[in-house]
């Protein structure tokens, strides 16, 4: 019977490109869909960028440009990584699009109809300075479970616990760098307690959790009433304005799964195809894959709001663990927060979709990338136990193509073909890691008759030409087999055994049957070995790596305004160093590390910048600074620089100025100075 499914990637953040942790989900997701596709099954893939929220805001703010602008960039590169990876959705769309906000509209006048959302005022951070309620994202200070410092409101990158903004010891303004005070605010939550029994239902006996998970749900969360939800945003906020609810937004985490809707709103309306047939059809089987830090939201949140929406429920959540490095969490300072970008410039995609199959289960358990792992399986499995197989055959038979029929094989090919069903069953419980094992076990079965049958002896006797055929004849057969079983994870591999025996893999069922009398193409290479060199050559360039997109965290300080130049003595020469002072001398200074909170033009100055420097405390200091040439004002807000804090103020033609700015350089070629990151505004430097 052909079946009809709906599956889902969980959609990436808009505010950071791919890496490889991201890549176990699609990877993932995309053998299942591909797999299905094979099994002549009705499969629909969607995604699309998650666009909303405060990091993105201030990423785009530091970076001196619109959100939209940062989000249409992104979107390009993300679709980019994703089709060099294979990845083959059928529509990629965006949170940030019309049809989202129809989508959410709906949704949202069905929970005001139920009387769902409820309005309460809590109290929220409010930054004194600029005068605004903070979102979680804008307030930063010490983790309360870890004390790590410049941790954000929201969740802690060190430990990876997730608690409220007020709990953050020392908290301060992203914007200005104040210590917020907490005021009330009138928020708006769903409520979930009407659908508690609901969800437990769902959860404990649809059979669409993972055992651990629906045991987690019922331990952690449904054993007490369910938390209302906070899902209104005051501005400033990048996201959808909630119709009936002037000057709030709906949180990014209620409009980002609604997305997935919403991008199969846009599939079907290009394609003429009925949104009602995917979403609101029992008959539909929906699958979502996502990793395990984001399990709270998919399985209880989001089924509330399917409900409420009058869509269906997902049939099966397929949650996965994190990945890691070499045994360790992938960490942007040891390099190992590898970009899908960085790795597709030396190594091939398709081992890396092949390495993650071999090692995902249907378990939650972290998925480790081990560096001489990954070259052993390339080389010694697919190089050394499939491909070989066909280069090992191949030439022999280019001018006289394959045997007529199918010559006895000691019942070989009918074993495979009789693997099948445990492969499939196997793909189909995500356990990819046993349709490997499966494959694997074939090729070995494989590689072994043609070590018996050595055809290279027998192309030296032309008097056994048609034992070479047949010979040849087999092994074309058994590594055709096995290039089906592997299509899912290895399409292109698939693509190129279907060339060489002129006759395309398009379903599984093609296993079953043997390929006889058909020529062959030209045997080209199907695949390269891994050089490990060039795999550990990844994880060790920590400042060639860009931005991790997981981790959120916003570069702290922009672009350099010119590009880096090597080393040499120009500098010294034109600036001697300075006559020797004492370290009492130096002392007399007092160096501090400060917050840029303002940053503007001054109209009547040439070099100038008017800004606004926060050491911490309640007095903001103005400075001009003479960076005009190198910095634009929207460049520079929120960055931490270092200043000079007790340099007496001076009297200008425009104001006082009340410390100074260290840069390096001269006119036309200023660079400031930045901490690392962790320094807070007002620490002195010694
Ligand atoms: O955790 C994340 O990366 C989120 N952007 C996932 C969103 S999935 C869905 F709900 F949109
Ligand atoms: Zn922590």
């Amino acid at each position: 019977m052909t079946r009809q499914i709906l599956v889902t990637s969980a959609l990436p953040y808009a505010n950071g490109p791919i890496h490889l942790g991201h890549l176990v989900e699609y990877i993932q997701t995309d053998i299942f869909v591909r797999f299905q596709r094979l099994r002549g099954h009705r499969v629909g893939y969607l995604c699309a960028d998650d666009t909303h929220g405060a990091a993105i805001m201030i990423r785009a703010q530091k970076e001196g440009r619109t959100p939209e602008q940062l989000i249409g960039e992104m979107t390009v590169a993300h679709q980019r990584d994703f089709a060099a990876f294979g990845i083959s959705f059928d529509h990629y769309g965006s949170t940030n699009s019309p049809a989202n906000f129809e989508v959410c509209s709906g949704i949202w006048h069905n929970l005001r109809k139920a009387n769902m959302v409820v309005e309460r005022s809590v109290e929220r951070l409010f930054d004194p300075v600029q005068k605004t309620f903070l979102a979680d994202r804008f307030v930063k200070g010490e983790c309360p479970r870890c004390a790590a410092l410049d941790q954000y409101g929201d969740s802690c990158e060190k430990c990876g616990s997730t608690y409220s903004a007020t709990e953050l010891k020392n908290p301060r303004s992203v914007h200005s760098g104040a210590v917020p005070e907490l005021r009330p605010s009138q928020q708006l939550f769903v409520t979930l307690t009407p659908l508690q029994e609901f969800l437990t239902e769902w959860t404990q006996r649809s059979g669409a959790l993972q055992t651990e998970v629906a045991n987690y749900l019922a331990g952690h969360f449904l054993d007490k009433p369910l938390q209302d939800w906070d899902v209104s945003r005051p501005a400033p906020y990048f996201g959808f304005e909630i119709p009936d609810a002037k000057g709030q937004h709906w949180y990014v985490w209620f409009d980002a799964p609604i997305g997935y809707i919403a991008s199969t709103k846009e599939w079907c309306e290009k394609t003429g195809q009925s949104l009602a047939a995917w979403w609101q059809n029992p008959q539909c089987e929906i699958v979502h894959f996502l990793g395990k830090d984001i399990t709270y939201f998919h399985t209880l949140f989001w089924p509330a709001l399917l409900k409420m929406g009058g869509y269906e429920l997902p049939k099966r959540v397929q949650i996965h663990g994190f990945l890691r490095i070499n045994g360790e969490k992938m960490s942007k300072s040891r390099g190992t927060f590898v970009m899908a970008e960085s790795y597709l410039k030396e190594l091939d995609p398709s081992w890396l979709r092949y390495y993650y199959a071999s090692k995902l289960s249907n378990k939650i358990d972290d998925l480790d990338f081990n560096t001489a792992e990954f070259v052993g399986k390339v080389n010694s499995d697919l190089v050394g136990r499939v491909v070989n197989l066909a280069s090992r055959s191949a030439r022999f038979v280019e001018t006289v193509g394959l045997a007529k029929s199918y010559p006895a094989d000691g019942g070989l090919f009918a074993k495979a073909a009789a693997t099948s069903e445990a492969i499939a069953a196997a793909y189909e419980a995500c356990d990819y890691r046993e349709a490997m094992r499966l494959v694997m076990l074939l090729a070995d079965a494989a590689n072994e008759y043609v070590d018996q049958k050595t055809p290279w002896t027998l192309k030296k006797d032309p008097t056994r030409a048609q034992e070479l055929q047949d010979v040849c004849t087999v092994v074309l057969n058994l590594f055709r087999q096995i290039a089906i079983y592997l299509a899912p994870v290895l399409p292109e591999l698939a693509t190129k055994a279907g060339t060489l025996l002129q006759d395309p893999i398009t379903s599984f069922a093609q296993a079953q049957k043997p390929l006889v009398g058909t020529q062959l193409a030209k045997f080209e290479h199907m695949m390269q070995r891994v050089e490990e060199a060039k795999v550990a050559l990844l994880f060790q360039a920590p400042e060639a790596q860009p931005e991790p997109a997981a981790t959120a965290a916003p570069a702290l300080a922009p672009a350099a305004p010119a590009a880096a130049t090597a080393d040499g003595p120009e500098a010294l020469a034109k600036e001697p160093l300075a006559a020797e002072i004492t370290i009492d001398d130096f002392q007399k200074v007092d160096l501090r590390i400060a917050r840029i909170v303002a940053a503007e033009h001054v109209p009547e100055a040439k070099k100038l910048l008017r800004l606004t420097l926060s050491l911490g405390g309640p007095e903001p200091r103005n400075v001009f600074a003479g960076i005009k040439s190198a910095y634009a004002p929207e460049q520079l807000v929120g960055r931490l620089v270092v200043m000079v804090a007790n340099l007496a103020p001076r009297k200008m033609k425009f104001g006082m100025s009340e410390g100074m700015v260290i840069a390096a350089g001269t006119d036309g070629e200023v660079f400031l100075l930045s901490p690392d990151s962790g320094a807070r505004a007002g620490q002195r430097l010694h």
